[in-house]
């Protein structure tokens, strides 16, 4: 089984050195963030964000793609958008910073975005997935890739013939959530259905959904055939879980999880980022990652209580400070 992932785009082609991907996570999968899931994830692919085209270009999405470049390790960029001029824009202003490819969102069940026909909505309106695809692999010479889902209100819609729709177009790569929109997250994600869809594509297909453990990862490739898998809210709380599951899927040894002093180390590291980027809102942030993470030790609850009420950084880190003296005293604190 290869570990790698080979992308044949138009202008360039791209290999991925790993078969395990971050997921777009809207208000989580931030520049910080990221960060943090490289320290054990060095080759993987991670995403930003989605990105509306607009707000790529003249808002508050510009600040998410800015030096791109700089980071470690390849980040792709997702838009969502249904306007294939304005996606084109927004797609060479991201490859201008340094993406690493172009993900188009035609999964997100948010009605606010399918309403305007945008995210899970392209899988209804075919011809303009279509349009949007060729349009954007024209524009750039990264690959382009694209997420959906099983389909739309139900899995009789044919989505083979549409993902090989866009495979004719120029996607370059399809991430599958094993649901349709209507699902939304309910029930199990349906891996068997990725397997089948799978067989039909000659491009790369990432299954998606109900990822966490490296148990899942085996048993969904096992079941898919998939050529690599992507995580997503398995990664709240534990930015480690990335290059957890790859080092279990290239077999090599040595992963480590971070034990509670090291995870509370982690909390005031991504709190000193997110400062750093962000001011003072870095706190508000902060604070969903802290309930992630804090959990699964005796005394998390009440430490978690008490470091989201938490007024102010300093504060925050002399209750995190106050608690790994207690741990090294308290060997039975530890997990
Ligand atoms: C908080 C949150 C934010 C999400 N944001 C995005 C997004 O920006 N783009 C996208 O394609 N999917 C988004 N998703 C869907 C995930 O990428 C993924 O497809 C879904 O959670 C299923 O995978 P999982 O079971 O590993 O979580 C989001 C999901 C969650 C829970």
């Amino acid at each position: 089984m290869s570990s790698v992932i080979k992308l044949r785009g138009k202008g360039l082609s791209r290999i991925i050195n790993s078969k395990v991907m971050l997921s777009p996570l809207a208000g989580v999968t931030d520049k910080v963030f990221r960060k943090l899931v490289r320290k054990w994830a060095p080759d993987s692919l991670l995403f930003t964000e989605m990105i509306n085209a607009t707000s790529l270009k003249e808002g508050h999405g510009t600040q998410k793609i800015k030096q791109l470049e700089l980071e470690q390790g390849p980040i792709g960029v997702q838009i969502f958008d249904n306007r294939p001029f304005a996606v084109s824009e927004a797609a060479k202003l991201a490859e201008d910073s340094g993406a690493f490819l172009i993900d188009i969102n035609m999964g997100c069940p948010v009605k606010k975005i399918s309403k305007k026909g945008g995210g899970s909505a392209l899988i209804k309106d075919r011809l303009l997935a279509v349009e949007l695809v060729k349009r954007v692999s024209k524009a750039v010479k990264i690959p382009v890739t694209v997420k959906t889902r099983l389909g739309w209100d139900n899995k009789e819609e044919n989505i083979e013939e549409f993902l090989l729709s866009l495979q004719d177009s120029g996607a370059t790569m399809i991430t599958l959530h094993g649901r349709t929109r209507k699902e939304g997250f309910s029930g199990a994600a349906d891996w068997d259905m990725i397997g089948r869809i799978k067989e039909h594509l000659e491009i790369p297909v990432i299954a998606n959904g109900d990822i966490k453990t490296p148990e899942d990862a085996f048993n969904c490739l096992k079941k898919t055939n998939a050529d690599g898998l992507m995580i997503g809210r398995g990664i709240l709380g534990s930015p480690w879980k990335i290059g957890e599951i790859d080092y279990a899927i290239k077999k090599v040894k040595g992963f480590k999880e971070p034990n509670v002093e090291e995870k509370l180390l982690l909390i005031i590291e991504h709190l000193d980022e997110l400062i750093k980027e962000k001011g003072n809102h870095g706190l508000l942030i902060a604070r969903k990652h802290i309930s992630w993470t804090c959990k699964n030790f005796q005394g998390a609850n009440n430490l978690r209580n008490e470091l989201v009420r938490a007024i102010n950084v300093k504060e925050v880190k002399e209750l995190i400070n106050k608690t790994i003296e207690r741990l090294k005293t308290d060997q039975t604190l530890l997990i």
